[in-house]
């Protein structure tokens, strides 16, 4: 049987492509697609979700596999205006219409399409960072299809508690054009939270069946595209990581009631220049940041490697797609400074557990390490005390075997 939804030719969305019709065989996701596409070129065309471009051409996904991925995620997860949670995903679908699709208010009082009235712009509709501000931005937007999220109270490889989202999204990224959202309601940002986990638990697990294609030996080759590998060995792995963040906090030490602050900043500057946590390599001498250079988020190291290797590419027909992708798919890779840690601002929060949070697990998807294992738990606190002193540290105070900080660079 042949899954033909109808879609409007010449008027998409730009880069919102949606899939072609192919063969797709798996009856149980043909019993969850309804679409229902006016044919024609509406005001508003419907929104589709971009298929991840860097990934699929960078591995070289055939044209027809990319649609097949294409079809499959538009079964298993619906499209922006009309998402689907399967069970499987833990997902709320009331909170995720609140979310998803065009803004509008058939209530008074209420109003749907949360997602791109406030986030798209910057996060793309897809979640993939490309909204149309994202390319004037530094730090650009997060990608949310990758699954790595920086600021929470997991360890370094978890996902984010629901809490952890929440309090990003009140709290916004201080430092970045991450704007805060404490004006919107508690069930508004509920709706946020559940909608950006949708946008990346699909955007993985569209990862993860780009990878099983890509394992194939032959063209000829299928997968077993039953529900039991859709969902069994693409969807539920990712999900899982998800429904165990809760159970991955941290364990954090309480900081000694009576505890030395003058004694402990002392500690944890010896630890901050000392050969074990070793920051001054990254922070620099002056901790403003400008020890290491031209380092990258994970996210951007494949780019990164890509355009090198793209030189040496003899098959035309795969260097255009790879620079059609290269120019208008993926913004432009830029380096991650280290923190200048003379501000005083944190893109995490500024409590002392979130740099206890931070300096724990270091930051995920970004070159700054885990002090854990290296680090005794108390000991962090010491650097913690440290590095909420730098704002504050005169001229070469704590000592004079370190060069003098001149007051002009910060
Ligand atoms: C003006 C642009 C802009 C808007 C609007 C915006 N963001 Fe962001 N967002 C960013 C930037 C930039 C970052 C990356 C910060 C960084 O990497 O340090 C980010 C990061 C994030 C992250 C990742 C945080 C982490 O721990 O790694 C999430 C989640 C997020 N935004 C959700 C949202 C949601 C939900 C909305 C809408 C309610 C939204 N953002 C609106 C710019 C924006
Ligand atoms: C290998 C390089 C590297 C080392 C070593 C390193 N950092 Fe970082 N650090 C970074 C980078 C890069 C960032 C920016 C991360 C980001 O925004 O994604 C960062 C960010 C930070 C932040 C800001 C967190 C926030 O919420 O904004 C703090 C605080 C910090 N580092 C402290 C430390 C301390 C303390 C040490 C030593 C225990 C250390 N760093 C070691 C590279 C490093």
């Amino acid at each position: 049987m042949k899954l033909t939804p109808t879609v409007p030719t010449g008027c998409n969305g730009i880069g919102n492509q949606p899939p072609r019709a192919t063969g797709f065989q798996s009856a149980w996701s043909l019993v969850l697609l309804t679409i229902f596409f006016a044919t024609g070129c509406g005001a508003t065309p419907p929104a589709w979700f971009r298929p991840n471009m860097v990934k699929a051409t960078k591995e070289k996904l055939s044209a027809q596999r990319e649609q097949q991925v294409a079809t499959i995620m538009l079964a298993m997860f619906g499209t922006p205006d009309d998402p689907v949670a399967l069970p499987e995903t833990g997902l709320d679908e009331a909170k995720l219409r609140l979310a998803a699709g065009p803004v509008r208010s058939n209530i008074v009082g209420r109003k749907n399409g949360l997602y791109r009235e406030h986030c798209a712009h910057c996060h793309g509709i897809t979640g993939d960072a490309l909204g149309p501000t994202a390319a004037f931005l530094n730090p650009y937007p997060r990608d949310y299809r990758p699954g790595v999220f920086k600021f929470k109270s997991t360890e370094r490889a978890d996902k984010p508690t629901h809490s952890d989202l929440v309090r990003l999204l009140k709290n916004g990224a201080p430092g970045t054009s991450m704007p805060s959202f404490a004006l919107l309601s508690e069930t508004q940002i509920e709706a946020l939270v559940e909608y950006v986990k949708y946008l990346s638990i699909r955007g993985e697990t569209e990862f993860n069946l780009m990878g099983a294609f890509f394992e194939l030996e032959g063209e000829e080759d299928e997968l077993p595209l039953g529900r039991d590998f859709l969902v069994g060995e693409m969807l539920t792995p990712v999900t899982e990581k998800w429904a165990a963040a809760a159970g991955a906090r941290i364990p954090v030490p309480e900081m000694p009631a009576d505890l030395d602050l003058v004694a402990s900043v002392a500690k944890g500057r010896a630890l901050f220049y000392g050969d074990k946590a070793n920051c001054v390599k990254c922070h620099g001498p002056t901790a403003l940041g400008d020890g290491q250079a031209n380092d990258f988020d994970d996210w951007n190291k494949p780019i990164v490697e890509w355009k090198k290797e793209i030189a040496g590419e003899k098959d035309s027909k795969f260097l255009a797609r790879a620079h059609r992708v290269l120019d208008g798919d993926a913004l432009k890779p830029r380096t991650i400074q280290p923190r200048n840690l003379r501000l005083g601002i944190y893109r995490g929060g500024r409590r002392p557990l979130d740099l206890y949070y931070r300096i724990h697990a270091g930051v995920n998807g970004a070159p700054m390490p885990a002090a854990k294992g290296t680090i005794p738990p108390e000991d962090i606190w010491d650097i913690v005390n440290y590095v909420r002193s730098l704002p504050y540290e005169l001229d070469g105070e704590l000592g004079a075997d370190r060069p003098m900080v001149a007051r002009d660079r910060f």
